[in-house]
C-alpha cells in the first residue's frame, strides 16, 4: 500500500485553524488551475469544515481563484431533503458557493431525500455521476486519473469525529468496511441523521491530497489514534491516505494527546 508524508500542523485555535486551511486553499486552487486549468475539491461539512468555507468566502485573497473553473464534490452527505439546514451542500451554500462566482454546472451535491428514492439509490446515483465526471474529464498532459470510476481530485478535505469517524464512514461499520465500490449509503449512522451517503476510503484515497482539519479536545484522542497508525476500521481517521500528501491541520487542542514520539515520527510543519 502506498503511503504519502503525512504533514501535521499545529495552529492555536479553532478560528485561526479556519482562517489557516482556507489560506492554504485558496492557494492551493491558484496553483493547481496555473498548472492544469481547472481544479476539483471535494468538500466536508461539520462545524470547521463550514467556518473553513466561510473563511474562503471572506478572504480578501478569494479572488485570485477563477471559480467559474473550480468543481465541487462532497465527501459525504446527510439523506434529508434538499432545503434540510442538516444538509452539507446547504450550509456550504450559505457560507460560500453562494457568495462566490461559481458555475453552478460544476457544483456535484450527493442527491437529496427527494431527489433519490432512497438513500441506495442516492449513493448509486452519486457513484454514476462521478463516473460521468471521469468519463468527461479531459486532463493536461501530465495529470491522470487514479481510478477510471472518479474524476481527479486534487484535494479533499475531511473533518474527523470524537469517535474517528471521516466522511460517514463510523468506526466497526459495514460502510468502513467497504471494497469495491465509490460510494457507500449509510442506514444506521451513530451520528443522526441516521441515513448519509459516503464516499469509501478507496475513493478517498484515490485524492491528490488529503486534508483533515481537526479542532477541539474532544477529537484529541482520535487523531492520537489515528497517527498511531491504528486500523482504519476500527479508528477510520487512520485510513485517509493522499496520493502525493496527506495534511493534518489541526489546533492545539486536537493535539492534545499527541505522544512525544509522533512528533519524530511523523514530519511537523509550520
Ligand atoms: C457529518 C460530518 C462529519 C464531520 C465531523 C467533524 O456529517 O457528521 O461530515 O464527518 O466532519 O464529525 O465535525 P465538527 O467539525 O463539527 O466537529
Amino acid at each position: 500500500m502506498r503511503h504519502s508524508p503525512k504533514g501535521v500542523s499545529i495552529h492555536p485555535d479553532f478560528d485561526a485553524l479556519a482562517a489557516a486551511v482556507a489560506a492554504r486553499l485558496i492557494t492551493k486552487l491558484i496553483d493547481v488551475q496555473n498548472r492544469r486549468g481547472e481544479a476539483t475539491v471535494v468538500l466536508t461539512g461539520g462545524s470547521l469544515g463550514i467556518a473553513t468555507l466561510a473563511a474562503v468566502a471572506s478572504s480578501p485573497a478569494r479572488t485570485a481563484v477563477d471559480w467559474q473553473r473550480v468543481n465541487f464534490w462532497w465527501g459525504d452527505e446527510r439523506f434529508v431533503p434538499a432545503d434540510d439546514p442538516q444538509r452539507n451542500a446547504r450550509q456550504a451554500q450559505e457560507a460560500m458557493l453562494g457568495l462566490l462566482p461559481v458555475d453552478p454546472a460544476r457544483v456535484h451535491p450527493v442527491p437529496a431525500a427527494g431527489e433519490a428514492a432512497d438513500v441506495d439509490a442516492a449513493a448509486l446515483d452519486y457513484a454514476r455521476a462521478l463516473s460521468d465526471a471521469a468519463a468527461e474529464e479531459e486532463l493536461a498532459p501530465g495529470f491522470d486519473e487514479a481510478d477510471p470510476r472518479l474524476p481527479r481530485f486534487d484535494v479533499l478535505l475531511l473533518g474527523v469525529g470524537p469517535d474517528a469517524h471521516v466522511a460517514s464512514l463510523f468506526p466497526e461499520t459495514a460502510g468502513a468496511r467497504t471494497v469495491g465500490a465509490t460510494t457507500v449509503a449509510v442506514h444506521n449512522a451513530p451520528k443522526p441523521p441516521p441515513e448519509r451517503v459516503s464516499l469509501t476510503m478507496e475513493a478517498i484515497n484515490t485524492a491528490d491530497e488529503v486534508w483533515l482539519a481537526v479542532a477541539g479536545e474532544d477529537k484529541a484522542g482520535a487523531v492520537g489514534l489515528a497517527l498511531a497508525g491504528a486500523g482504519p476500521v476500527q479508528v477510520p481517521a487512520a485510513g485517509p491516505s493522499g496520493r502525493s500528501r496527506t495534511r493534518w491541520l489541526i489546533d492545539q487542542a486536537a493535539a492534545s494527546q499527541l505522544p512525544e514520539r509522533l512528533f519524530e515520527q511523523h514530519q511537523l510543519e509550520g
